[in-house]
């Protein structure tokens, strides 16, 4: 028997597309873009990044600090006795024409110490003085007590409250504490 000359060729019947292939082959596609897309927008961000490090540093940090001299009225403006500024954390003392400024801040941890009015005026012996007492103030986180003139007595506080200098504005007349400027004790501005 003679066997045809001539190629034979294998023709098998065009196959459908398999869905599954097409879904997976379209998904991975989808992936790379999407890591793409990851890459790029990850070196954005640390080229932003860089750029924003530079232009920050040609500017220097730039601290707005509150005055250190404030003005706080005119000394008629002061009932005689001791008057509470909350906001500066200052007791400001009239005495007739006389003024002077206490911290309100205690030494301890730097709550604000409250003035305490007594009930009678007392005696009381601080260092080589005797000062009569007619109010004091005490701390209402640990317990500090301060005579009326700042010395601590009592509680963790280890010193006095600051005394501040007190002036008088050449321009305008009003009081004006120097919280740059501590002062002892014996201070004492007259108007
Ligand atoms: S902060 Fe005043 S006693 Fe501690």
């Amino acid at each position: 028997m003679k066997k045809a000359k001539g190629h034979h060729r294998l023709v098998t019947p065009s196959e459908p597309p398999n869905p599954d292939i097409e879904a997976g082959s379209a998904s991975s596609a989808s992936r790379r873009l999407f890591l793409q897309r990851m890459g790029l927008g990850a070196l954005l961000a640390g080229l932003f990044g860089h750029v924003y490090a530079w232009v920050r540093s040609l500017f220097p940090n730039v601290l707005y600090e509150e005055p250190r001299r404030i003005k706080i009225g005119r000394p008629e403006d002061f009932a005689e006795g001791g008057t509470f500024l909350e906001e500066r954390r200052l007791f400001i003392f009239r005495e007739r024409n006389t003024f002077y400024a206490i911290s309100a801040t205690c030494t301890h941890l730097g709550c604000t110490v409250k003035m305490i009015l007594l009930p009678q005026p007392k005696r009381v012996r601080i260092g080589e003085q005797t000062k009569e007492e007619r109010y004091e103030f005490h701390c209402p986180c640990h317990g500090s007590k301060y005579y009326g003139d700042g010395t601590n007595y009592a509680g963790p506080a280890p010193r006095p409250l600051a005394w501040y200098k007190l002036e008088v504005a050449p321009e305008d007349g009003q009081l004006v504490v120097n919280l740059d400027e501590s002062v002892g004790q014996d201070f004492r501005l007259t108007v």
